[in-house]
């Protein structure tokens, strides 16, 4: 096997089970890409990874014992990855990337069925070893793969969309907690399905009452929004996607439940809500997309949120609840309080911070790759003196 070397100092990363080396933090690497053994300085082993000079993480390391990147190392990693969501029911993500010990390879289960995003060289390169493993791991009756997401270009790698292995309906039926979303997996988003809001929708249906007003913006196929309107509350959703929307209003007629729709973007549809005569909402949900992928980027995404926020306050009831959530691992919770600091002092309001919520556990969060925890929710309440 080949042998990259780390710089001195570099080898903690490894030591601290850290999967990625750029590459001036190598000594020395071959000259093609290709699996390796990764020493430090001065010839300790650290581990086995693959290494790309065309990628942007030059290596990436899969295991910190010494052994193959074979189909059986893959098959105990996926074997592991089940092991961990044991107890979930059969829609989850169960391969979180670098959190799971697969850096670049994401998977959610939606019953029988698959969807994968492979992210990195490395885990093009390995696909004909790992994704056997996936299947005799899983057995699924069909994987769809949803290559598409931007840190594929950054890597040069083509979008690969379309059947795996097996079959894939057209449509994709996700269920949760006994709401029926039929997603239609070519006009989806990613793979189909935000999984990982499943707990915060939980817990806004625990807490909702019958006839209290909720404002779902960012809402997707409304998932927030179902469940509100299954409490017996009223809901508004609010999102630019018009196919997302269009499966929210096939559920609704499903289920028999009635959810208001405005399609448009989130920051007008607020501003012109906060100035029509709309009663206050007692819950107000900001789930924006991933508005920060550069740290550079975060003043100009901190002024869109203030600028968002003081119309979602606005329209909060006096002690209502407001969950505003990040998925950039750059927006933290530090951001999150500032920005609603600075909106609620513009518009007289006084919060308090109920509760902050992150990634769920089948979304792991690795103590290891901080970049693994980006889900935070903030709940505040209103707290008028
Ligand atoms: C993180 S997802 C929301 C997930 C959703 N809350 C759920 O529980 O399934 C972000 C959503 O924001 C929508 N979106 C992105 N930019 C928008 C904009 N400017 N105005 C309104 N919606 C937008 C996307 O279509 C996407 O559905």
């Amino acid at each position: 096997m080949q042998r990259v070397i780390t710089k001195t100092g570099k080898d903690k990363k490894v030591r601290n089970f850290y999967p990625g080396l750029f590459a001036d933090e190598l000594e020395s690497a071959p000259e093609g890409a290709g699996i390796v053994q990764v020493f430090s300085s001065e010839q300790v082993f650290l581990g086995v990874g693959y290494y790309d000079p065309r990628s942007r993480v030059a290596v990436r390391v899969y295991r910190f014992d010494e052994g193959p990147l074979d189909k059986r190392f893959f098959l105990q990693r996926f074997e592991r990855a089940q092991k961990k969501r044991a107890q979930l029911d059969p829609f989850h993500r169960l391969v979180h990337a670098e959190a799971d010990g697969l850096p670049g390879l994401v998977v959610d289960r939606f019953g029988g069925v698959l969807v994968v995003q492979v992210r990195n060289r490395a885990m093009e390169a390995l696909r004909e070893t790992w994704l056997p493993a996936l299947i005799e791991a899983v057995a699924p009756v069909g994987i769809y793969e949803r290559s598409d997401m931007d840190s594929r270009r950054q890597e040069g790698l083509p979008e690969r969309v379309g059947i795996l292995y097996g079959e894939v309906p057209p449509v994709l039926e996700v269920n949760e907690d006994g709401l029926v979303f039929p997603i239609p997996l070519l006009l989806a988003q990613k793979t189909g399905y935000y999984l990982d809001q499943r707990e915060n929708r939980r817990r806004l249906e625990q807490m909702l009452k019958p006839g209290e007003r909720v404002l779902d913006v960012y809402s997707y196929v409304g998932a927030f929004a179902l469940r509100a309107a299954r409490k017996g509350a009223y809901a508004l959703a609010v999102d630019k996607d018009l196919e997302a929307l269009a499966v929210l209003d096939r559920v609704a007629s499903m289920q028999g439940l009635r959810v208001d729709i405005r399609q448009g973007d989130a920051l007008e549809v607020l501003e012109n809500l906060a100035r029509s005569k709309t009663p206050p909402f007692q819950h107000v949900l900001l789930d924006p997309p991933t508005l920060v992928k550069k740290p550079e980027e975060l003043p100009r995404v901190k002024r869109l949120l203030v600028d968002l926020l003081r119309p979602a306050l606005r329209l909060l009831d006096r002690e209502g609840w407001l969950w505003l959530s990040s998925c950039a691992y750059y927006l933290g919770v530090d951001a999150l309080l500032e920005v609603t600091r600075r909106a609620s002092a513009d518009e007289g309001r006084r919060l308090r911070v109920h509760a902050i919520h992150h990634n769920p556990p089948d979304h792991p969060w690795s103590l290891h790759v901080p970049e693994s925890l980006y889900l935070k929710t903030v709940l505040f309440q209103d707290d008028p003196l």
